[in-house]
């Protein structure tokens, strides 16, 4: 009997942590975004980018560090349509926009989040700049998307196949919510990164 209910406690733990997911609460972690400001969807004139927020929310929660993926020479409109014709061609022509900075000590991130708006059910190209940098080796990565009805699209096996490291569970919400609706856009936030067990 004393057998019988060890081994069922045993078996107990082991379905409780399975339901909870990896223990993330010492992870080191990287929270790398592309954002922009300007003239958005469905927002108007933003002073601070749908992905910012978010990112932001995650930095907070995981005491990770910030990166902003910036281009070198910023010549985007800040005008929301003719912004979608420049970022058309960027990406039909697989364009690698030069970025700026560079993250000290990316080896010691154990886990970076990858955050970017969908553009073209896609991401903005500088973010291939970025992910091109660098070696992921041994680390898991988790996207994150702001959106105006896409959700992720196809964007976590893009990371998955420009840096071969584990991709965890994604995580998209509406840039006018993330812009307009911030207790609930955390709520949300925490609620996934809960699930990835930080
Ligand atoms: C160039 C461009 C292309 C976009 N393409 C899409 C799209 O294909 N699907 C979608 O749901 N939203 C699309 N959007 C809307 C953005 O994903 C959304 O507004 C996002 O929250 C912007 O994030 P940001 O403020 O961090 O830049 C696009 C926006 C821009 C500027």
């Amino acid at each position: 009997m004393k057998k019988l209910f060890a081994t069922l406690m045993i078996l107990l733990t082991g379905l409780t942590a399975t339901a909870k997911g990896a223990d993330m609460s010492n992870a080191k972690v990287l929270v790398v975004y592309f954002s922009r400001t300007g003239e958005q969807y469905s927002v108007g004139n933003i002073t601070e980018g749908n992905t910012a927020i978010v990112a932001k929310m995650i930095a907070e929660k995981t005491k990770g560090d910030l990166f902003e993926i910036k281009l070198k020479n910023d010549a985007y409109p800040t005008e929301y349509h003719p912004l979608t014709e420049v970022a058309k061609q960027e990406k039909k022509a697989n364009a690698r926009p030069e970025i700026i900075g560079k993250v000290d000590n990316f080896a010691d991130y154990d886990v970076v989040f990858i955050g970017s708006p969908n553009w073209w059910s896609d991401m903005p190209m500088a973010v291939y700049t970025f992910m091109e940098q660098y070696d992921w080796t041994g680390k898991k990565v988790a996207p994150f998307v702001t959106h105006e009805g896409s959700g992720l699209s196809s964007i976590p096996s893009s990371i998955e196949k420009t840096t071969k490291a584990e991709v965890l569970k994604g995580f998209s919400l509406y840039g006018h919510e993330a812009q307009n609706e911030r207790e609930d856009s955390k709520i949300k936030v925490d609620s996934w990164l809960e699930k990835l067990g930080f």
